[in-house]
């Protein structure tokens, strides 16, 4: 594991035990990551088993969006009972299949009474030193080949479109008190993680206007899908992990069958009260004197 985080291997995750307790213990968060699972109405009952596991794999789940395949109410009360027996916190955005039937607010609220929480600019604090913000992103494209707002009404509404979600990942990531962020959505924030889908649908699959806000706030780690046949991993010119999770590339990438396992080092209580001893004005150094 690097210092800023790293997958989570096999040894390591049986070295660390099975409970939540013991991995805080060991100072780890971790994160299990998937997207682009596409329920059809036909599939029932298809992830029901291997969402399960995750109660004992990580301690929270992110959902990147694609969820369904085409946004229907009925396929979102699919993606509620593949997701019944997961007990830790489940996060999500949502994709652009997700949008598809303009049902976008009726699958929410039926994921939300399950108990997802949909990170659309509203942010989620795992613990008081992990926190997560996602938006689902936009198309545009990357590097010197970004689509500009020029030329006509629907071109910059497609870049004013972007541009909202670059600033809604913004906020979401000021408003998180927490010191480790983490960032979650359906578009790619780079370009690396695209590479093996045609170039010739790049602009379609991410706009690295995202990047930004990711840097500026030294986000722990990102999370995306979409790109179903680009590649696993990358990196922001910041330095920040990003990792493309869409189903199918996990599984012919071999980093997971269901969802990716991330820890994500956090300072452990005795490290939190160290740090507070030697701050002799710090916020935490109080109660016990
Ligand atoms: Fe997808
Ligand atoms: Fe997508």
């Amino acid at each position: 594991m690097t210092e800023r985080g790293g997958p989570a291997d096999a040894a390591a995750a049986k070295q660390g035990g099975r409970r939540k307790e013991d991995r805080l213990r060991a100072g780890i968060v971790r994160v299990a990551a998937v997207g682009d699972f596409h329920c059809g109405e036909e599939d029932v009952g298809r992830y029901r088993e291997a969402f399960a596991r995750v109660n004992d794999d990580a301690d929270v789940l992110l959902l990147a969006g694609d969820l369904t395949r085409r946004g229907t109410p009925a396929e979102f009360r699919v993606v509620a009972g593949e997701l019944a027996d997961v007990r830790i916190p489940i996060l999500t955005v949502l994709g652009n299949h997700d949008h598809e039937s303009h049902e976008a607010e009726a699958g929410m609220a039926i994921l939300r009474e399950r108990g997802v929480h949909l990170l659309d600019g509203e942010p989620f604090e795992l613990t008081p030193q992990v926190g997560f913000a996602g938006v689902k992103g936009f198309i545009g494209g990357f590097g010197r080949w970004t689509l500009t707002a020029f030329g006509e009404a629907e071109t910059k509404q497609i870049v004013g479109t972007t541009l909202d979600e670059v600033q809604r990942l913004e906020f979401a990531l000021r408003r998180l008190s927490t010191p480790i962020r983490v960032v979650l959505l359906h578009y790619s924030p780079i370009a690396d993680t695209v590479m093996g889908e045609p170039e010739q649908i790049f602009a379609f699959l991410g706009n690295d206007r995202l990047v930004e806000p990711v840097d500026r706030f030294k986000a722990a780690a990102v999370f995306h899908g979409h790109a179903h046949h680009g590649t696993f991993s990358g990196t922001t010119p910041g330095g920040v992990p990003v990792f493309n999770v869409s189903h199918v590339l996990l599984k012919a990438t071999g980093n997971g069958e269901m969802y990716f396992l991330y820890d994500i080092p956090v300072p452990t209580d005795a490290e939190m009260a160290n740090a507070a001893e030697a701050t002799p004005m710090g916020a935490g150094a109080g109660a016990d004197g």
